[in-house]
């Protein structure tokens, strides 16, 4: 059965382009953004992981590992680092497993055979430090995924953690949140010293936790 939210994630061994992994350990107790790619030396996924390399500082304080995927060998992987470090003007700063057998792509469900039964679409999970599946996405091989919006989604999910807050609509850190239904008024009054407005009585709103010192 597919991979859903909550579940807690399949541990993997597979070699890289910086050496054999294993994922439990390469992840540690940090965060991670584990994401396939179709095929070595194609155009969209030469710019996205020239994007995720540039952003790696940005994962770095969220405490968040970053690991790529793609089913081609170690040294396909590095002639096409060559290619993406020329092209996208950035230093690839993560390992790519090289995925030749589909043993990741086939544990994660990354082929999609309906799509394409040889090559992987591209799908991204965020696993939290418990190895739980915290989110997934997948898109189509020609379609460029939006990284930013990969830390948007880690950001939100953090504060979840940390502060029993949801986040609405297009939110970006600094906006104000929602303090989750599950929170009882007295719990609320406690934890959100500076006050909330309650537009409805599910409907609470207050400052970023981040902002105001909360967290
Ligand atoms: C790409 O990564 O550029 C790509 C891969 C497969 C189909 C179309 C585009």
């Amino acid at each position: 059965m597919a991979l859903q939210l909550g579940d807690k994630v399949p541990n993997f061994n597979q070699d890289s382009t910086e050496g054999p992994i294993d994922m439990y350990e390469y992840a540690g107790n940090n965060w991670l953004v584990l994401f396939s790619h179709p095929k070595d030396f194609t155009p969209v996924c030469t710019t996205e992981l020239g994007a995720v390399a540039k952003l790696k500082s940005e994962f770095d304080k969220r405490g968040v590992k970053v690991l790529a995927l793609s089913v081609d060998s170690v040294s396909s992987h590095k002639e096409w680092i060559k290619d993406i470090e020329d092209t996208q003007k950035s230093k690839v700063n993560y390992p790519i497993i090289a995925d030749q057998d589909r043993k990741v792509a086939n544990l994660y469900g990354m082929i999609h055979p309906n799509e394409d039964n040889v090559f992987t679409v591209r799908t991204v999970f965020v696993i939290d430090p418990d190895k739980k599946l915290r989110l997934f996405l997948t898109y189509p091989a020609p379609t460029g995924r939006n990284f930013d919006e990969i830390l948007r989604v880690v950001d939100a999910l953090q504060l979840t953690d940390r502060c029993k807050v949801a986040t609405p609509v297009n939110w970006n850190r600094g906006d104000d949140v929602i303090i989750l239904p599950s929170v009882s008024e007295e719990d609320a009054n406690k934890r959100f010293p500076d006050g909330y407005e309650t537009i409805r009585p599910y409907l609470r709103i207050t400052k970023d936790p981040d902002l105001v010192g909360v967290s």
